[in-house]
């Protein structure tokens, strides 16, 4: 019986991976944000800090290695105008940096500042 149990246990823990990882290992390879993080040390908890990967990863997760928009801001004070200091305010990370698929640019809609966003 309990090995029963531990049987269907490995079966539903091995589905539920498959499930959650597949639309990633469905991707076609380019360059994208996860390899530069990769190559970093970052791996998928550290932005999935639940375990189950989802498309809701709030900049507060970004925030934990890269600070708060002030700080990334800093970093980018050569780019005129500053993509992290503009009237939008303070939007999620996501509206711009993606991490599997490639980014773009969230002034786009209503200007054209040429970004090339990483
Ligand atoms: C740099 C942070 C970061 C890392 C590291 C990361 N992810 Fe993500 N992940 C995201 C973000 C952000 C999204 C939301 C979709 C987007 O904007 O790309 C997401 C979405 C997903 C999704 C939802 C489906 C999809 O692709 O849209 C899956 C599944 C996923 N990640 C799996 C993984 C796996 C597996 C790893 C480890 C190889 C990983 N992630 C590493 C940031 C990250
Ligand atoms: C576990 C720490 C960690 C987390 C969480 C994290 N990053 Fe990073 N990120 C790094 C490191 C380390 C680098 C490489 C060194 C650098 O450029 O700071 C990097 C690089 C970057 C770069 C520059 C890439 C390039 O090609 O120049 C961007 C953009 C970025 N991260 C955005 C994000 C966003 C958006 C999130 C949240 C979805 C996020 N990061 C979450 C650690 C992290
Ligand atoms: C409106 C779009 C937009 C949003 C939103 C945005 N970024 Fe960026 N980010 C950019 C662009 C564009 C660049 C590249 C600027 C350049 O040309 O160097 C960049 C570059 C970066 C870099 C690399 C900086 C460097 O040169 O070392 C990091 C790290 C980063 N962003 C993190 C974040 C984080 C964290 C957030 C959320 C708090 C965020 N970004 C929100 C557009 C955006
Ligand atoms: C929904 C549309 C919309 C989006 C998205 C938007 N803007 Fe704007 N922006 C405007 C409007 C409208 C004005 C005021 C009219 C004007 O001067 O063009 C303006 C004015 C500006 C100005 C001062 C005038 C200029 O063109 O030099 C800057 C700088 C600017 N925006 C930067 C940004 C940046 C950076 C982003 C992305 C982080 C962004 N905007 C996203 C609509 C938008």
């Amino acid at each position: 019986m309990t090995k029963l149990f531990y049987t269907v246990l490995v079966f539903v823990s091995a589905s539920v991976f498959v499930a959650g990882f597949s639309p990633l290992l469905s991707q076609t390879p380019s360059p994208q944000l996860v390899d530069t993080h990769t190559k970093a040390g970052s791996t998928c908890t550290s932005c999935h800090p639940g375990g189950t990967p989802s498309n809701k990863v709030g900049m507060s997760v970004c925030a934990e290695c890269h600070g708060n928009y002030a700080k990334v801001a800093i970093k980018t004070l050569a780019v005129a105008p500053n993509p992290h200091e503009s009237h939008l305010g303070e939007v999620e990370c996501t509206v711009c940096h993606h991490a599997h698929k490639p980014s773009e640019d969230g002034c786009r809609s209503c200007h054209d500042f040429g970004y090339k966003v990483p």
